[in-house]
């Protein structure tokens, strides 16, 4: 049996299994109606701003968000606003603003500053820096923070497991294909990775268990308050920001650190390995 064979055999048997697992154990409740039901107990007398709420939805969120009394709403997503999200805030004069920008930049985040409620769903799995985005989020969030994200099954034996997509076998991704059933929709997960430029983000970079998840949220600064399973594959998690996490050096800290460590020598004494720094 070839490797390629096997690992395709392996993958899928861990994936079906999974799946019928999960399903004989839960009822998963409409993702729809609970997340205008969220947004419905959340929003009120709140700043809310929807993170990536532009493709597909074309900002519901932030108009569920208007409708239930947010005293601000602003959509923040990296595409150019969707005719249908210009259609329907005509319709509604809406007050929701759209701003452009990527939540990885931290410009784009100091920017923004931070909000009451912060919805964030189906974005972290198409960032090949998923962790770096959950710091930001941190950043952003003053009360509640709702994550929605696509999970992968439990890896049998593995706590935390993730994969990363980009770069699998063919037979990887059939096997991934053949599990959501899709073939066309996750470029990187399910079919190639798309390389055209500036397109990275379309794909789906990682595959996040929910072990790996919760852990993340917890190392970014976050508590977990619930978790709403919609299908073996997706969660709406609703967090609380807890101590911001200061065992991550921010950056320009080691820069800084040598170049005072340089300025503890004389010019003769400098030991041969000094580089002469350039300091501003
Ligand atoms: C899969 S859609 C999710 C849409 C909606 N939030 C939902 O839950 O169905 C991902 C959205 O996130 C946006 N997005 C992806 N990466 C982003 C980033 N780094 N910064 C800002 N927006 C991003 C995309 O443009 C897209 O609108």
């Amino acid at each position: 049996m070839s490797s390629r064979y096997f690992t395709s055999l392996v993958t899928r048997a861990w994936l079906a299994s999974s799946r019928q697992i999960a399903e004989r154990r839960r009822n998963f409740p409409p993702m729809g109606e609970n997340r205008q039901r969220l947004v419905e107990a959340l929003a009120p007398h709140r700043s809310f701003l929807d993170v990536g709420g532009m493709y597909a939805v074309a900002g519901d969120v932030a108009f569920w968000a208007e409708d239930a009394g947010a005293t601000e709403v602003l959509l923040f997503d990296g595409m150019d606003p969707s005719t249908e999200f210009v259609r329907k805030h005509e319709a509604r004069q809406s007050i929701v603003k759209y701003r452009q920008g990527d939540l990885h930049d931290p410009e784009d985040v100091r920017l923004l500053g931070p909000w009451d409620v912060v919805w964030c769903a189906g974005v972290i799995y198409h960032s090949p820096d998923p962790y770096r985005q959950l710091l930001h989020l941190r950043s952003l969030t003053k009360e509640t923070l709702l994550l929605g994200s696509h999970i992968i099954p439990e890896v049998p034996g593995i706590e935390g497991g993730c994969i990363f997509y980009p770069g699998r076998s063919e037979v990887s991704e059939a096997a991934f294909a053949a599990f959501h059933n899709e073939v066309d929709a996750y470029p990187g997960m399910t079919k190639p990775f798309i390389d055209a430029p500036a397109m990275a983000y379309a794909n789906m970079w990682w595959g996040i268990s929910l072990s790996a998840l919760r852990a993340m949220l917890h190392y970014a600064g976050f508590e977990i308050v619930s978790e709403y399973r919609y299908s073996t594959t997706f969660i709406d998690i609703v967090a609380q920001p807890g101590p911001e996490p200061n065992f991550i050096p921010p950056l320009g800290f080691s820069r800084e650190r040598g170049h005072s460590l340089l300025e503890t020598f004389e010019d003769v004494e400098r030991p041969t390995w000094c580089e002469v720094p350039v300091i501003d």
